[in-house]
């Protein structure tokens, strides 16, 4: 609440100054604290910049009264802390999706494969909750700490905010003596109703849909917010554990069932992928009536000791997929085509639409994609939306799937407008007018612009500073973009500089508007804070083209540290030579992935900027996962033969996940070779060159349980 009653700053005593800073100070962080969690502000924009204002006028005129906290020193966005960091013992991993029956066939056969596996494969099947996922750890039955997922490896603090919640027990008796559990928060239709009818009442803001709701009420700084908000809790899978709960997933379940938790009722084992089917379609049919959002079902290998073999990709597991179920969709008119120039220097046209709710959520643009997207073509040059175009001032159906940016399904062609023209792409950059070209083979046209393209060169420093990258405190999106404008920050190295250049001197970045002495030198602790940064973090940072987070890991995994890994990329060739043979021998990494690495590498002033920012780094190796002691750790092992217990697949991946390296070839490099029935060539180089030879039982019994 504002204390609208406002005595003239000139006409104030000393003392009158220094109760009054310390109640403006009071409710700028708390209006900080509601904005900055998606709360419902309680004042409004221009109340704020009143009360900041009034502060900084009173500071003028009284400057020793000024608070170390004072509010005038705040970075305009960085109040966003506040929930501390926490490291997740295990990963929080993400699931893959399917979207049609085919996909979970496949993924059954997948699994199959890949265990080798003949006899029937018993699956859980159950909803996919549309909340927030949150884990609980638990140590001698008492609930010590609640995290979100963060970005899987890291995430915040939620504990107090947790104990709100009333199907979270606060003790367990007869657990583990180390039990995380982890599950969905997510908020009922009717508490969601009840909610949104509280804040229209009281005049704060509303929420799009239950699953935003959940996530402001959870991530809130006053856990007495929280607790007014009536949030719910199924326990679905667990990660850190002192002893096994059960054998199977579904007993597991059962046991947190039987220590208080929720779970879902509609959890059901299922024995052939068409049991699997039965039960999504069961569940899609009582979708509406459940009295909370599910938005697909998921599927997981019920047997523990399968899942263990399976094990994991780099942040999906292989034992589980997601089944999504379909868009909902809704019909609107296309108001306008713009153009957006990405990171890569990719056009992007995008939609703008006449807003529409489509499944709760008010959508105003979408993506088209491409050129040929627009035409009625696909990638192959195939007709889509039976080779309609897509022309302004069209009624267009738009869809939304999850998380997935809005899309456009379908045109009316009878309601089209005489008026509306062919779409006419854009062959010059809107941002820098370099010419925009198509490659062969490339569905998108690019501009060529390079660093010099303003729009490419923002982008890449936005996604530099994200969540996922170097994530640095106070340096968001906004900031850099002012930074760049200001040509204070041109390519990532140059964030670096900022406080040997902006520091002290004639320009400093604390007499910049929204900055302060603390919060500029807030930003550059922040950003020394960062030089220090693992090896995977900076591969994604870089914004090469098709380099994402997986991938990233994957190179980082693979190389270990920076100078193995810019060595690598330095000398190799696209197409040809050992570094390239060896980028391709990595699970998970194509040939158009390893050549746009490279081509990153050799190009003069990409490798400039890369150069520049490694010298600003101390790039941390990777520490190998999984067990330290593992006999295989470090080694170099080859499979030949027929392996009858595993195949080949897993035994790679299981090799790997303990640490050793798996080559196609025996060399002089090679320390142990697993030969089952029928090998040949391989066991007589390595009887030649003397590497120890094992079969596959001496390998199980080797790595064991391991
Ligand atoms: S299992 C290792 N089960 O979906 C697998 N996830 O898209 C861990 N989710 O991050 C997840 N309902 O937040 C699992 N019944 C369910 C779920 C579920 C919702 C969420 C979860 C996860 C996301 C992945």
């Amino acid at each position: 609440m504002v204390d609208r009653q406002k005595t003239d700053v000139a006409a104030l005593t000393e003392a009158e100054a220094l109760a009054e800073l310390e109640r403006l100070s009071a409710l700028l962080l708390a209006a900080n604290a509601a904005y900055h969690t998606q709360d419902a502000p309680e004042i409004s924009d221009a109340e704020y910049d009143a009360l900041k204002r009034r502060n900084l006028a009173i500071e003028a005129k009284f400057p020793h009264l000024k608070r170390a906290d004072s509010p005038s020193d705040q970075i305009g966005a960085a109040v966003a802390e506040g929930f501390g960091k926490i490291a997740h013992e295990i990963r929080m991993l993400s699931l893959e999706n399917a979207f049609d029956d085919a996909d979970v066939v496949d993924f059954e056969d997948r699994i199959r494969k890949y265990l080798g596996h003949d006899g029937p494969i018993a699956f859980t099947a159950e909803p996919k909750i549309d909340g927030l996922s949150l884990s609980l750890r638990y140590e001698q039955g008492q609930l010590v700490q609640a995290a979100t997922r963060g970005d899987g490896e890291v995430g915040e603090n939620v504990t107090q905010n947790a104990r709100t919640i009333s199907d979270i027990p606060q003790t367990l008796a007869d657990a583990p003596d180390v039990l995380e559990v982890r599950g969905e928060v997510y908020m009922s239709h009717t508490d969601f109703q009840a909610l949104n009818e509280r804040q229209v009442a009281r005049g704060g803001k509303t929420f799009a849909n239950p699953r935003n709701a959940a996530a402001g009420s959870l991530r809130q700084l006053d856990p007495g917010i929280t607790a007014e908000r009536p949030l719910s809790f199924f326990a679905y899978a667990w990660g850190a554990v002192s002893a096994p709960l059960a054998e199977t997933q579904m007993n597991s379940i059962n046991r947190l069932r039987a220590l208080g938790f929720s779970i879902n009722q509609l959890t059901k084992v299922c024995n052939t992928a068409a049991e699997m089917l039965d039960h999504y379609h069961d569940i899609e049919a009582r979708r509406a009536s459940l009295g909370y959002d599910i938005d697909g079902v998921v599927y997981k290998v019920n047997e523990l000791a399968l899942q263990r073999r399976l094990g994991f990709r780099s942040t999906t597991p292989r034992w589980a997929i997601a089944h999504k179920f379909p868009a909902e969709l809704a019909w609107t008119r296309l108001l306008a085509i713009d153009i957006q120039v990405g990171r890569t220097g990719a056009l992007s046209p995008v939609a703008r639409l006449q807003p529409v709710t489509v499944g709760g959520v008010v959508v105003s643009n979408a993506t088209l994609h491409n050129e040929d997207y627009i035409l009625g073509r696909d990638s192959k040059g195939e007709a889509i939306r039976g080779s309609k175009d897509i022309r302004v001032g069209d009624w267009v159906q738009v869809y939304r799937a999850g998380d997935v940016i809005p899309k456009i399904a379908d045109v009316d062609l009878s309601q089209r407008p005489n008026t509306a023209q062919p779409y006419e792409f854009p062959t010059f950059c809107s941002e820098c007018n370099s010419p925009a070209v198509r490659e062969e083979g490339d569905a998108v046209r690019r501009c060529t612009g390079g660093l010099i393209c303003p729009a490419q060169a923002v982008e890449r420093l936005r996604h530099f500073v994200g969540r996922a990258a170097f994530d640095i405190e106070g340096l968001g999106a906004k900031q850099v973009e002012a930074f760049y404008r200001d040509e204070w920050v041109r390519t990532p190295a140059d964030i670096f500089t900022l406080r040997a250049r902006f520091g002290t001197g004639i320009q400093q970045l604390k007499n910049r508007e929204g900055w302060g002495a603390k919060s500029a030198e807030n930003l550059f602790d922040a950003i020394d804070e960062k030089r220090k940064i693992p090896l995977n973090r900076v591969i994604f940072a870089l914004g090469i083209r098709h380099v994402g987070e997986n991938s990233a890991s994957l190179l980082a995994n693979h190389y270990s540290t920076w100078d193995q890994f810019e060595a690598a990329m330095t000398h190799a060739t696209i197409g040809e030579g050992a570094e390239w043979d060896e980028l391709l021998a990595i699970d998970g990494v194509g040939g158009v992935l390893a050549a746009s690495v490279i081509a990153a590498f050799q190009n003069d002033k990409e490798r400039a900027a890369i150069d520049a920012l490694a010298a600003e780094l101390d790039i941390q190796a990777v520490a190998k996962r999984g067990p330290v002691d593992s006999p295989v750790a470090g080694k170099t092992v080859v499979f030949t033969g027929t392996l009858e217990k595993m195949t080949r697949a897993e035994a790679k991946a299981r090799a790997e996940s303990l640490g050793a390296k798996v080559s196609g070839s025996v060399s002089a490099k090679t320390d142990l070779l697993v030969a089952g029935p029928g090998a040949g060539s391989k066991a007589k180089a390595a009887a030649d060159l003397g590497v120890q030879t094992i079969d596959e039982d001496g390998w199980i019994a080797l790595i064991g349980d391991a």
